[in-house]
């Protein structure tokens, strides 16, 4: 597609709106907490943030210039400017569908939850430990996660082949504003729960003896899993922002909003867990174990469940939709496939990874990729793996492949560039990251 044909969003607000929407979602109030409670809380909340500021910043920056200068999917936008580097451009597209597979169960578990708040079923349980049991029968069952991830993955797809960018803009204006207020309801709830000081002390107070370098290495692939970032989805996106989009102030917007609704969720989880007597190291179960719990501490609770599942189901949504059309994009830059055509093999492609990541935790749970269940091995080698890899290509591509000129241009399309703030970014990108990433990688592994 010519620079002069491909859409665009409308101005500023909206780069940070879609960018946003498809960073905030699951990865923020289930991953986040989830991974926190089994790396010891507060150290691990400090190093995701400081993964954020010293690396997924600077990373993002350097997805949306390649975005804005080349305006062309992952694959096509690399190769455009550096031959070879295509393969940042594959890496990128190939994780962000198996993401998508495992991501869509989830999603079809807040879908499902949201039925069963509506419902009653769900407030019917008398405490955590049938909470806990509930979970564990509908996660298992033989069909009915799995409905609900093929429904899941066909809304997905309804959006991106009606290319409703407009709804999503404007859904996500309401949504976001109403999930932060209902978060900060539900924080202060359970932090006034008996016992819930101790999740206070537990998500905010760092011991940095129990630190190792899985710990660290978790917090940087949560890092980049929240910010949607070291596979080309923010490429796609930055390459549909209008012209002389400011990029800067656009990643630090969406970074802050980010980090602020997983630290939201860790202020509304841990409270909850330890005055319910909940392990925080449950695993991904831990989030739709503890909400429950706390909706039927509280007044109408049925009722505050059904309004909160249901933003989570918007939240993934707009997560959903910025992984979906980074695999469509590409089928479409790449392939010349019609946008329709290409869609469809895409949503195919996901929802048979998603009925096997279903399947992995119930009836096939005996399956076993690297001692892990399939859809355990899923989540664990896109974010430990494949997101820390791409972060690492793209980062020394923009560093040192891309022209210096180029770079600078797309983050200064109108002002005299801040020479301490190009500095900073060069270095970072240039040794600061891949440095970084390296150690962690090299320390997980037990190298060093
Ligand atoms: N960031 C999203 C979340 O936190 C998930 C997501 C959407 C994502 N697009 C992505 C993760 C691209 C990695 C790469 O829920």
């Amino acid at each position: 597609m010519s620079a002069k044909k491909r859409a665009t969003f409308g101005g500023r607000i909206s780069a940070v709106l879609v960018s946003a929407g498809s960073a905030i979602g699951l990865g923020n109030i289930w991953r986040f907490p989830y991974l926190a409670g089994e790396n010891g809380g507060a150290a691990f909340l400090l190093f995701y943030v400081l993964a954020i500021l010293l690396i997924g910043l600077p990373l993002m920056l350097a997805e949306f210039s390649v975005g804005t200068a080349t305006r062309s999917s992952a694959v096509a936008a690399y190769r455009k400017l550096g031959k070879r580097w295509s393969i940042v451009g594959y890496i990128g597209v190939l994780t962000a569908v198996i993401i998508l597979g495992f991501y869509l169960v989830v999603a079809g578990w807040t879908a499902e939850y949201t039925v069963a708040s509506l419902t009653g079923e769900l407030m019917a349980q008398p405490n955590a430990e049938a909470h806990a049991a509930a979970f564990q029968n509908f996660i298992s069952h033989p069909w009915r996660p799995l409905l609900y991830a093929v429904l899941f993955a066909l809304a997905t797809h309804l959006i991106i082949a009606l290319g409703v960018q407009k709804g999503i803009e404007r859904s996500s204006k309401v949504m976001m504003p109403l999930l932060l207020l209902f978060m900060v309801v539900l924080a202060i709830r359970s932090c006034t729960l008996d016992g819930g000081m101790e999740g206070l002390r537990f998500f905010l107070m760092p011991d940095l003896t129990k630190v190792s370098a899985s710990t660290i290495l978790a917090a940087v692939g949560q890092a980049f899993f929240s910010l949607s970032i070291g596979l080309g989805t923010m490429v796609v996106y930055a390459s549909y922002f209008a012209p002389k989009t400011d990029l800067q102030r656009t990643a630090v917007e969406v970074s802050i909003l980010d980090t602020l609704v997983a630290v939201l969720a860790g202020l509304v989880i841990f409270p909850a867990v330890f005055s319910a007597g909940i392990e925080p190291g449950s695993g991904p179960s831990l989030v739709f174990i503890t909400l429950p719990s706390i909706f039927s501490k509280m007044a109408f609770g049925g009722v505050w469940a059904t309004i909160f599942f249901l933003l989570l189901v918007l939240a993934a949504l707009t997560s959903t939709i910025s992984m979906h059309e980074s695999f469509t994009a590409y089928l479409v830059d790449d392939w010349k496939l019609k946008r329709k055509t290409a869609a469809y093999l895409t949503t195919g492609v996901a929802i048979v990874l998603s009925v096997v990541a279903s399947l992995s935790l119930g009836d096939w749970s005996g399956v076993k990729l690297f001692g892990m269940t399939i859809f355990d091995a899923m989540d664990y080698i896109t974010a430990n793996i494949m997101l820390p890899a791409g972060a690492l290509l793209a980062c020394l591509f923009v560093g040192w492949r891309m022209d210096k000129q180029l770079v600078t241009e797309q983050l200064y399309p109108e002002t005299h560039p801040n020479k301490w703030v190009m500095g900073y970014l060069r270095l970072m990108w240039r040794v600061g990251s891949p440095l970084l990433l390296v150690l962690i990688f090299l320390d997980s592994l037990g190298f060093i």
